[in-house]
């Protein structure tokens, strides 16, 4: 990792926590109150792209841990996508309802600029595309930029597309048809992504039921879509009568608790990080319920900022996030084939590719 690594005062090592990573960097401007820090996991595939999470995190400690774990998995995101990235992210440290300013916003766009195109960050939790504007005017290595200004606008729109084609992938492997119709799907938070994925759902077919904890997502989806039917919680919803299981809210979704008590024979949805813990991947498979990993099916937003830094075509970006239904056929089909569980074989695809097609680009030809 780079020289410019500075440990964080609590006393963990960053040596240690980001051992595969390249590169940290932690940027200060105390006239802002900038505080940052900048993980770049791998640029074996290419320039590290990763949105800029605005967050009141509670330590350095804790900033540190989750902009190397959200790096990491965006170096598996790009490389399971099939797209020439690696895997970046950064973090500002600070509740952006009152920390966040043109100034804070610009200084941090000069110290994504001093990284040289290494780090190419767009929006994440706490960052908008208007954000992206202001970092934009000190610094050439941002996407996800609002319409206004050439770029793509909201992510949401192909990541909710890029889900339904891997339920449709997985539905194949389950009942050995595409549709979903006649199925129950259940979506868990019908914000900006699981909104799009209702509308896909409802288009073919299906049944779906809802949950969310803001009355203002639901009332929206209600008035859009009349037929669909709303339960009170995720413990009720997970716990109903369903054939398709969309977690589409926070991280963490699927507990042992909820592996046991679901009936869904498929798991896919947008949420980041949904298995709580380590085994929970096995428990899926012993229940016999198909997971198509959340990364691999996520990545329509990825792909369409990536889109972006070539000047933005939706209909190309589209494409692109269609071939979401092959990558996840070809981990379900890598799982049942090497008999572990769709999240290894996932990883394994991922690091095939990391290894050899980034082998090749160690070749360096100057651009
Ligand atoms: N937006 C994208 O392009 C994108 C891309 C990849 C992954 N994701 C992931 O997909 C998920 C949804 O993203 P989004 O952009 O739709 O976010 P969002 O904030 O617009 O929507 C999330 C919804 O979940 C609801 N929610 C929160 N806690 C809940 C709970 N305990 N039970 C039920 N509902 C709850 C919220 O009220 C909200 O309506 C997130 O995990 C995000 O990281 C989003």
């Amino acid at each position: 990792m780079s020289d410019r690594v500075t440990p964080p005062a609590d006393g963990c090592d960053v040596f240690d926590l980001g051992h595969d990573h390249e590169q940290v960097v932690f940027a200060n401007d105390p006239a802002t109150g900038l505080r940052a820090i900048i993980a770049i996991h791998s640029t074996a595939l290419g320039p590290a792209l990763g949105g800029t999470r605005f967050y009141p995190y509670a330590s350095t400690a804790a900033a540190l841990q989750d902009v190397l774990n959200l790096s990491r998995g965006m170096s598996y995101k790009a490389a399971l996508a099939g797209l020439d990235l690696g895997g970046g992210k950064a973090v500002i440290v600070g509740d952006p309802a009152s920390a966040k300013s043109e100034p804070l916003l610009r200084a941090y766009g000069r110290h994504v600029q001093s990284l040289g195109g290494r780090y190419l960050t767009a929006c994440d939790v706490g960052t908008f595309s208007e954000d992206m504007d202001v970092i934009a005017r000190e610094c050439a290595f941002v996407t996800g930029r609002t319409v206004a200004h050439g770029g793509a606008g909201d992510s949401s729109v192909l990541t909710a597309y890029g889900v339904f084609q891997g339920m449709r992938a997985a539905a194949s492997v389950a009942w050995g048809t595409t549709s979903l119709e006649g199925r129950t799907v259940g979506v868990a938070g019908v914000g900006k992504v699981g909104r799009h994925l209702v509308r896909h759902l409802l288009d073919d077919g299906a049944s779906v039921v809802v949950t969310d904890v803001s009355e203002g997502a639901l009332a929206r989806l209600r008035e859009e879509h009349p037929a669909v039917r709303l339960v009170g919680s995720t413990e009720e919803l997970v716990a109903s009568q369903l054939d398709v299981y969309a977690p589409c809210a926070l991280g963490g979704a699927l507990t042992d608790e909820v592996v046991g008590v679901l009936s869904a024979r498929i798991v896919c949805g947008a949420a980041n990080n949904q298995l709580a813990h380590p085994g929970v991947e096995k428990a899926l498979e012993e229940r016999g319920i198909i997971y198509a990993p959340d990364y691999c099916v996520n990545a329509g937003g990825l792909i369409q900022v990536a889109d972006e830094l070539e000047g933005f075509s939706f209909d190309r970006a589209r494409q692109r996030a269609t071939g979401i239904f092959d990558t996840t056929l070809r981990v379900l089909e890598l799982a049942s084939y090497e008999g572990v569980p769709s999240a290894i074989a996932a990883d394994r695809l991922a690091e095939r590719r990391m290894r050899e097609v980034g082998r090749l680009r160690g070749m360096w030809l100057g651009r």
